[in-house]
């Protein structure tokens, strides 16, 4: 079978990739799938560059696991994603109940993007600068941020962004934006008018944490939009899950919408790569907060490949 990233790039894509997390790095039969760049071109750090975790104390940094997974992917000759600068999940309690003004607080959100940005300056292909902004209503998610700021966070996000590396794409990442409906055209609107500001603003994320049997028909359409915005599109934290316990029939399920996530990118020119959000049933985030469901990754939990698997193959095809 022909390996995933390399299937990616046959199909003129810029990666097929994958999130990992710190822990995971001392398991040798995973790291041997992770570490070759046939499989996976990209990597994205599941926690590591979260804030809780690189400034979990005003002006505290802690590159420990930041850096270890930045300097994996540069010595397995994969891209990075960064992820992220600014969500309103995994935030230290400093910033959490701080008592901000607006001014003190963006110079809170300048410095935070600043620093990691910088950290990472020329590694980064892309950066999650702002995760997660909008209520499934599409109007926008009551955090710290917004409540202190207003919606002006994300220009001042993504202005310090730009300013720490002009050579990364900065990313808004989001779910339940692969679905026609008022989040999507939130985050059109966003996007048009960030552009119409010339806020600095190079791509979508699409997170795409499906359920089998339910892949969103507007997924490929959506992307579209997105890109006639003059934006490119990424799948960024894609997983499929099922009710359990697994079945033939559901695997079979799977796959074919696993092939059809992985087409509607390869059928949009604007869309840059494909990125699971990690490979393995083993480590997949999803059983812990949805229970009773799972399965959701290419690889079972003793990282044999699943029908899943080829229907990534046969959607790069
Ligand atoms: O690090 C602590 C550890 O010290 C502690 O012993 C342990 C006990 O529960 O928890 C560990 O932290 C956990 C962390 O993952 C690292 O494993 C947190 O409890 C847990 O909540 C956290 O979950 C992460 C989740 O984001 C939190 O929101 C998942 O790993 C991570 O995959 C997930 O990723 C998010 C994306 O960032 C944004 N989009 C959705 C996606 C899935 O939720």
């Amino acid at each position: 079978t022909v390996a995933l990233n390399t299937a990616a790039k046959a199909a003129g894509k810029l990666y097929m990739g994958t999130a990992t997390d710190n822990g995971e790095l001392t398991d040798t039969a995973y790291t041997t799938i992770l570490d070759n760049n046939a499989n996976f071109g990209q990597i994205t750090p599941a926690n590591a560059m979260k804030w809780e975790n690189t400034e979990p104390e005003q002006g505290t940094w802690t590159w420990t696991n930041a850096d270890q997974i930045a300097n994996l992917a540069k010595t397995n000759g994969q891209l990075l994603r960064g992820h992220n600068c600014v969500w309103y999940n995994q935030l230290p309690s400093w910033v959490t109940s701080g008592s901000w003004t607006n001014a003190t607080l963006t110079a809170v959100v300048q410095d935070h993007t600043t620093e990691l940005v910088s950290r990472y300056k020329g590694q980064v292909y892309a950066w999650d600068v702002i995760n997660e902004p909008f209520n499934d209503d599409g109007t926008y998610r009551s955090d710290v941020f917004y409540n202190t700021i207003g919606p002006a966070y994300i220009p001042i996000a993504l202005r310090a962004a730009r300013a720490a590396d002009p050579n990364a794409k900065l990313y808004i990442n989001e779910y339940n934006i692969e679905y026609t409906g008022s989040k999507a055209t939130a985050m059109l609107n966003l996007v048009e008018s960030l552009k119409a500001e010339g806020v600095p603003i190079d791509g979508v994320g699409l997170q795409s944490h499906f359920i089998v049997g339910e892949v969103p028909t507007s997924l490929q359409s959506i992307m579209e939009q997105f890109t006639a915005l003059g934006v490119e599109v990424a799948i960024t934290e894609l997983d499929i899950r099922m009710t359990l316990p697994e079945t033939a029939a559901l695997l079979e399920q799977q796959k074919t919408d696993y092939d059809t996530v992985i087409s509607a990118c390869r059928a949009v020119s604007g869309c840059v790569g494909v990125t699971v959000w990690d490979f393995t049933d083993k480590y997949s985030w999803v059983p812990s907060t949805f229970s009773g469901q799972g399965a959701a990754t290419p690889y079972d939990s003793n990282l044999v490949k699943k029908p899943a698997y080829d229907g990534i193959v046969a959607g790069w095809q």
